[in-house]
């Protein structure tokens, strides 16, 4: 079933779902302008919410988690390496879409959709970290960052070494996008969760 053919194949599947902008697309679609030029400038959906508008920054999560979702499950039917390979794709469509100069998102909401598709269990990981993090120091970004470490953390004790390889390397890929929230956190400047850019 893996046969070289299907796994690139799934990559460029994944690629090309992950690539849609929905952040862009919805803001623009709700004439809310363009979200590159508020707050972070990321197209993401914690951006999103800096307009203000609460139902376009869901529906902007949405997008962002069903685009890794979708690629996987279809190349699911191609054999595992063949799914992770979907979920990579997906993972960097979203922080490298051709179509906006290969200048993308941070990929948290997809990486989410990729755990979704390919381990689903990681996604109860990620959201206890995420929702503890976010809540008690209303960073989008440290949620992320401690969410995404522990998911490959959880996969290797658990020695499902499919699943921590692949989250592990989205993970390495998050905190490379996350190189200017990393710096604004330690400088005391990030902006919180819902604060107007
Ligand atoms: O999910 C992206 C988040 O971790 C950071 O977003 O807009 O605050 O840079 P932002």
């Amino acid at each position: 079933q893996s046969q070289p053919l299907f796994l690139v194949l799934s990559l460029a599947l994944g690629y090309l779902c992950g690539s849609i902008p929905f952040g862009l697309v919805l803001t623009r679609m709700f004439g809310l302008g363009d979200v590159r030029s508020i707050g972070s400038g990321n197209i993401g959906a914690t951006n999103v919410l800096r307009t203000g508008n609460k139902l376009v920054a869901a529906l902007t999560l949405l997008g962002d988690v069903l685009k890794g979702t979708v690629p996987v499950l279809i190349a699911w039917n191609w054999g595992e390496p063949a799914a992770a390979l979907a979920g990579l794709g997906a993972f960097l469509g979203h922080i490298l879409p051709v179509w906006l100069g290969f200048k993308g998102g941070k990929g948290v909401a997809t990486y989410l959709g990729v755990l979704l598709g390919f381990a689903p269990l990681g996604v109860a990981v990620f959201a206890a970290n995420w929702i503890v993090v976010a809540y008690l120091f209303r960073f989008s970004s440290l949620a992320a960052l401690v969410a995404t470490v522990a998911v490959p953390l959880v996969y290797l004790l658990l020695g499902n070494m499919p699943a921590a390889a692949l989250s592990g390397t989205l993970t390495v890929l998050v905190y490379i996008k996350h190189k200017t929230n990393i710096s604004r956190l330690l400088s005391g400047t990030e902006g919180k969760i819902g604060e107007k850019g």
